[in-house]
């Protein structure tokens, strides 16, 4: 048992939970001035104003948090974290006027990341992975989802995805198959690819345990609405979460794909009309926004007002991979979110939070300090109004997870 005491400011988020992270204000933060809050095996077993803190944990362990402002930690839904080498040289070709499409025409693209990602040996491919993690986790990230997708093989598939339950072990990560990605060289057809996927890579991969999450691209060039029903079917039976990435570069109709199919998250969703954003605000999909990507491929953003004044969830993430949005930094995504999408930072930060957690369907562990959760939280060196401001920057003193204190920052 801890009692974290001397707290300015607890952001505990518990209106938000109770709205299920929809429609945003500022009060939903639900803030407490001159906190304590008391953790009792990886979990927050009382949280309130210090001077409610009942009498019988007053004898316990405490900690003095300064009178610093505490906030639940980071949830990173949407990342391509294991990947061996870089795309730079792409990223000026984009600059200089190829399109993302022209370039994965030519082999580069999602596949020259599939070449890169397989010459590179599983014991620097690891220390990669964990360096990443680190990285996410100085900002105040203390869950990361790491999808599978450079891979494309069974044999290197599940080499992604076991790499990422062994970081597990150290990190939470939670993994996501993402066969589907795009259509390995060796085959010429889409559809013959995914028929290989449904028929001999699926069914094992459920034998294997090494995941409860698939997610697909559907795209033109990539997979088709057809597909993804296909797919999708084969995941239900499996009891598996399902993730679409979007209507990301064209308008499939893959947003009301995701909804009809019960998916979890749909994700990108940048080519979205009004009947979308209708289907997504009555459904329990949460809607995924990445703006970093967008940046990087020079697109338009999702229509983030659109979706939270229809009453849509949404959460944010950096989409973290060497194409279309190399970047780990969070600052950067929200400071974009409030730029560019026009979002408040009450809904930035539920967005990151909460959203998150509801994508990644750990709504009931984290994402808000609500008795019965898990202790994730971050302890932050400045007013919570620095936060996702200067881009780079994460105001972050220390980090805890599962109750204990896993980074301090030197700031
Ligand atoms: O989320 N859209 C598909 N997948 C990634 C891009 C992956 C890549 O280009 O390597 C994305 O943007
Ligand atoms: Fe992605």
């Amino acid at each position: 048992m801890i009692v974290l005491k001397d707290i300015a400011e607890l952001f505990t988020l518990s209106k938000a939970s109770h709205k299920k992270a929809r429609n945003i204000k500022l009060e939903d933060l639900s803030v407490i001035k001159n906190a304590a809050m008391v953790i009792e095996k990886e979990k927050i077993v009382w949280v309130g104003e210090s001077k409610k803190l009942p009498p019988h944990y007053k004898k316990s362990k405490s900690v003095s948090l300064k009178k610093k402002t505490v906030l639940p930690a980071f949830v990173e839904c949407h990342t391509h974290t294991l990947f061996g080498g870089t795309r730079a040289e792409e990223f000026e070709l984009r600059n200089q006027g190829a399109s993302y499409q022209q370039i994965a025409e030519k082999g580069g693209g999602i596949r020259s990341t599939v070449n890169q990602t397989r010459d590179i040996s599983d014991k620097a491919l690891e220390t990669l992975g964990k360096k990443r993690l680190l990285e996410f986790q100085r900002q105040g990230v203390t869950t990361v989802e790491i999808k599978s997708g450079y891979g494309l093989d069974l044999k290197s598939e599940t080499r992604l995805l076991k790499m990422a339950s062994r970081l597990n072990k150290s990190f939470r990560v939670v993994s996501t198959y993402l066969g589907p990605h795009a259509v390995p060289e060796k085959h010429s057809n889409v559809d013959f690819y995914l028929n290989e996927i449904l028929l001999e890579h699926l069914p094992k991969l459920a034998n294997s345990k090494l995941t409860k999450r698939a997610d697909i691209f559907v795209d033109k060039g990539y997979f088709s609405i057809e597909g993804a029903r296909r797919y999708a079917q084969i995941i239900k039976s499996f009891g598996w979460d399902l993730v679409v990435h979007a209507d990301q570069m064209h308008r499939t109709g893959a947003t009301q794909l995701a909804v009809e199919l019960g998916a979890i998250s749909a994700d990108h969703v940048i080519q979205i009309n009004d009947d979308d954003i209708e289907a997504l605000a009555k459904s329990e999909t949460t809607a995924v926004l990445l703006p970093t990507s967008d940046l990087y491929l020079k697109m338009n953003y999702p229509p983030a007002r659109k979706l939270i004044e229809a009453g849509a969830r949404v959460a944010l993430a950096t989409d973290f991979n060497p194409g279309t949005s190399p970047t780990q930094d969070i600052s950067f995504v929200g400071v974009l979110a409030r730029l560019q999408m026009k979002m408040s930072l009450a809904e930035v930060l539920v967005a990151y939070t909460l959203g998150a957690a509801y994508a990644l369907g750990l709504q009931n562990e984290l994402g808000s300090l609500e008795v019965g959760k898990v202790a994730d939280f971050i302890v932050l060196d400045s007013n919570w109004q620095e936060l996702f401001y200067q881009v780079g920057h994460t105001p972050v003193q220390s980090v805890w997870s599962r109750g204990k204190s896993v980074v301090e920052n030197k700031l």
